[in-house]
């Protein structure tokens, strides 16, 4: 296929970051986008011209000319909305999580097994960032000897609006939508163990309403794999100074670390209040270059008739530990996997 003929799905708050992406991606064209809201369809109006605009998923599903979907709709979506578009004949991205539940993602991994000439990727961002595929490739090398925990964090900005508060409803919770990416790290970096048992815990520090929820603004877990290795996440939603992820692996010889100083750019400010830089503000920022290549491998993918770089069993993972977790957190009691 020399051009791959895009819908995206979805025109919030990444959707319409994608949408920009994709028209800069190489071997790719975006056709169409898709949202129920007529605001957002408004947008796209003017922000993606020359792109045909549906309110109804099934419509896009419907066009013949659609080669793959690039779902960035609410999590509760996304299983179904992937099996729909499989049974369609597209392609398709879906952002993380890929599901609030296993059976979901097993129902989405039994349509796809009907469908092996279609790609299917989730979009676990992290591991198309460059810092976090150079510690990969270290740890594949053994630079620094057997990895034997993974401490790693996404902790975003407080934002006073309660967007997340009501966006609770349908992102599964801070462990589900935030430690998600982490999980995924510690699969991946870790070289894939067997999770073994997990206990959560967690604080509404800034924003109890979160509580309707069953959430929390700040939330922590462990998780014991089998064979030893350890992962210790913390999610939050109440930073001050900006975004922040960080991810650390120690190992017999040695630590990688990434993200230490999450650095706006290399500019040092000096002054009578001491020497400091300024940080990225929100998950884009850091993860803007990872997000553009996501994309063209997405692309390249289909293109090149190659395997997806995450599977579906992947990210059944991330959702079965990150489950565990939630349950964990929400019954106060450590859940064995
Ligand atoms: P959002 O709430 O800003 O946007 C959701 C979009 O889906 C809206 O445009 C809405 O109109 C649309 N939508 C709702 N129902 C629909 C339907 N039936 N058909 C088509 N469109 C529909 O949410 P946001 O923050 O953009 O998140 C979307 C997804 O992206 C979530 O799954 C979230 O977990 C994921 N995400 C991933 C991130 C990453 O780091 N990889 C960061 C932020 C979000």
């Amino acid at each position: 296929m020399s051009t791959v003929r895009i819908a995206i799905v979805g025109l919030g708050r990444l959707g319409r970051r994608h949408a920009a992406n994709l028209q800069q991606t190489h071997g790719a064209q975006l056709l169409a986008a898709c949202s129920p809201v007529a605001e957002e369809r408004d947008w796209a109006a003017t922000a993606l011209p020359g792109v045909a605009l549906y309110a109804d998923y099934a419509e896009v599903l419907a066009n013949p000319d659609v080669d793959a979907v690039f779902l960035v709709t609410p999590t509760s979506l996304h299983a179904e909305q992937i099996i729909a578009a499989l049974k369609a004949g597209k392609h398709v991205f879906c952002e993380k999580p890929l599901a609030l539940n296993v059976e979901d993602c097993l129902a989405v991994e039994a349509e796809a097994a009907r469908h092996p000439q279609l790609k299917v990727m989730i979009g676990f961002v992290r591991r198309f960032d460059a810092s976090y595929r150079d510690a990969a490739a270290k740890l594949a090398a053994g630079s620094v000897g057997r990895p034997y925990l993974l401490r790693s964090q996404t902790c975003d900005r407080n934002d006073e609006s309660g967007f997340f508060v009501r966006f609770s409803a349908s992102s599964g919770g801070i462990f589900m939508d935030c430690s998600i990416h982490d999980i995924d790290l510690a699969r991946w970096l870790l070289g894939n163990p067997q999770p073994k048992r997990v206990w959560a815990t967690g604080t509404n520090a800034l924003h109890p309403a979160l509580a309707e929820h069953q959430d929390v603004d700040n939330g922590v877990a462990m998780c014991e794999f089998e064979g030893g290795q350890l992962a210790c996440f913390y999610a939050s939603r109440t930073q001050a100074h900006g975004h922040e992820t960080l991810t650390e692996i120690f190992a017999s010889e040695g630590r990688l670390s990434v993200g230490a100083n999450p650095r706006a750019n290399r500019v040092e400010i000096s002054d009578a209040h001491g020497v400091r830089n300024e940080c990225v503000q929100d998950f884009y920022q850091r993860f803007a270059d990872a997000f553009v290549t996501e994309a063209q491998v997405f692309v390249d993918t289909i293109r090149d008739n190659r395997p997806s770089p995450v599977t579906l069993a992947d990210a059944r993972e991330a959702t079965r530990i990150g489950l565990a977790i939630t349950q964990a957190f929400r019954s106060g009691e450590a859940v064995s996997l």
